[in-house]
């Protein structure tokens, strides 16, 4: 397997954790390059389930693993997450894991303020995750924010704490009435938690080079997905990082020449949490059904997630924005009782058909999609392990999403266990 990217291409939760688990197995490297402990990856191995937030999936399997400088950690729930993991008897040791020294620091003062902000938003909040990482990329962009790497210099690291805090001080007093945070507590905080730390810091880009050299493979774990993503999603119902391929290389230190593979995650139909338009969301018993069927609820913030769906348009959109080179379908099976499925193949604006993703809210919000109608499969498709034992319907179906979207399926998922997996197309040699 040559360097692989996974991507997200609706709005996130489209199953990646399960298809990057199963791919770090033919990797020898697993590497995050965005977003932070807002992504929620679930697996489950052997009956049981894991969630990860901040360390890569690839942990699971044994791989060496990193946290790039595009990711914005949270030191505490970082520690949390290597004692969760450690205590099921999987190595999260330095030698597993490594964290870029240019890794920007979620700061609790970064929650507060994602917090506050929604409060004071009202009824035209995001939905952020609350985990500070809108306020976090903020403080990176405008050159306040604080590296992994100055924990190095613990007294630089108090310096800047004390500097930083006088405008957010005055930010979280007057602006948003709220409490102000005493530098003394983070930086207690911090120096408690610091020796714990440090032998997790590298330089990554260096090592990931050095690896390459010696012929190892990365995937590279995305979070989120594509209509998500700073650039090019629902602006602003978006996270604050850029989730799509071009970032993997950026957010680790690599060059994009190395990225080799790059997979789609699909959902078999479309979910979002959070608010922001979703064009082909149900409101009705199908949508309920859905739901209830794919378990569809955040692995992050438990909320119920809105489902609807395939949308094309949203589809065809990812799969130029990443240079798919394949696509993964996740959770087909949760498709099985329906007598009928809808694919979107376009938006109805004020008369005009509409099929490239548009930037205005306002379009998306208010455009109807055109569906074509496909007839179910009626059939529990969950133990299916080939291709060619989908029943015509299923195999229809996804025949469709290739055509229209002019990607190759690769992979297709039945269900949350390893072994619900149809590999379509070998991407492993
Ligand atoms: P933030 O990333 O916490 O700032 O949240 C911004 C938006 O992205 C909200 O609508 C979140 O629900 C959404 N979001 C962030 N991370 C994920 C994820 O991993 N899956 C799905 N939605 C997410």
């Amino acid at each position: 397997m040559g360097n692989t990217v996974i991507v997200g291409t609706q709005w996130g939760d489209e199953g990646k954790g399960k298809i990057v688990d199963l791919l770090s197995k033919h990797a020898d490297y697993v590497v995050r390059f965005q977003g932070g402990n807002n992504a929620g990856h679930t697996m489950v191995v052997n009956g049981k389930k894991i969630i990860s937030h901040l360390i890569p999936s690839g942990i699971i399997q044994s791989k060496k693993c990193f946290i790039g400088n595009g990711v914005v950690v949270d030191p505490f729930v970082l520690l949390e997450e290597i004692e969760y993991l450690s205590s099921m008897d999987i190595d999260v040791s330095p030698k597993m894991l490594k964290i870029s020294n240019r890794a920007h620091i979620i700061m609790p003062y970064h929650k507060l303020i994602d917090a506050a902000r929604e409060v004071k938003k009202g009824d035209k909040k995001i939905g952020t995750t609350g985990r500070g990482i809108g306020p976090c990329y903020e403080d990176k962009a405008t050159r306040r924010g604080i590296r992994f790497c100055d924990l190095l210099d613990f007294d630089f690291f108090k310096e800047k704490v004390v500097t930083i805090l006088e405008e957010k001080n005055f930010y979280l007093e007057h602006y948003f009435k709220t409490e102000p945070v005493d530098p003394d507590t983070i930086i207690h905080q911090f120096q408690q938690i610091k020796d714990r730390l440090l032998p997790y810091i590298a330089d990554v880009s260096v090592i990931l080079f050095d690896g390459m050299n010696n012929n190892k493979t990365i995937l590279f774990e995305g979070a989120q997905g594509t209509h998500l993503d700073i650039e090019h999603g629902t602006y602003p119902f978006v996270t604050s990082s850029s989730v799509v391929s071009g970032n993997a290389a950026n957010g680790s230190g690599v060059g994009p020449g190395n990225l080799n593979e790059i997979i789609g995650i699909v959902k078999a139909y479309t979910t979002r949490v959070g608010s922001g338009p979703f064009p082909t969301e149900l409101f009705d018993d199908i949508g309920d059904k859905i739901q209830k069927t794919g378990s569809e609820f955040g692995a992050t913030t438990g909320r119920k997630r809105r489902c609807g769906w395939m949308d094309m348009v949203v589809l065809r959109n990812a799969a130029r924005l990443n240079s798919l080179t394949g696509l993964a379908i996740t959770k087909l099976d949760v498709l099985d009782d329906l007598d009928e499925i809808k694919i979107c193949t376009g938006y109805e604006y004020k008369g005009t058909l509409i099929s490239d993703f548009p930037p205005e809210i306002k379009i998306l919000e208010e455009c109807t999609p055109v569906y074509e109608s496909h007839q179910g499969w009626k059939q529990d498709i969950s133990g299916i392990t080939k291709f060619n034992d989908l029943p015509d319907m299923a195999k229809l179906y996804l025949a469709r999403i290739e055509e229209l979207a002019k990607v190759k399926i690769k992979i297709v998922s039945v269900g949350p266990e390893r072994e619900a997996t149809i590999i379509k197309e070998n991407i492993f040699n």
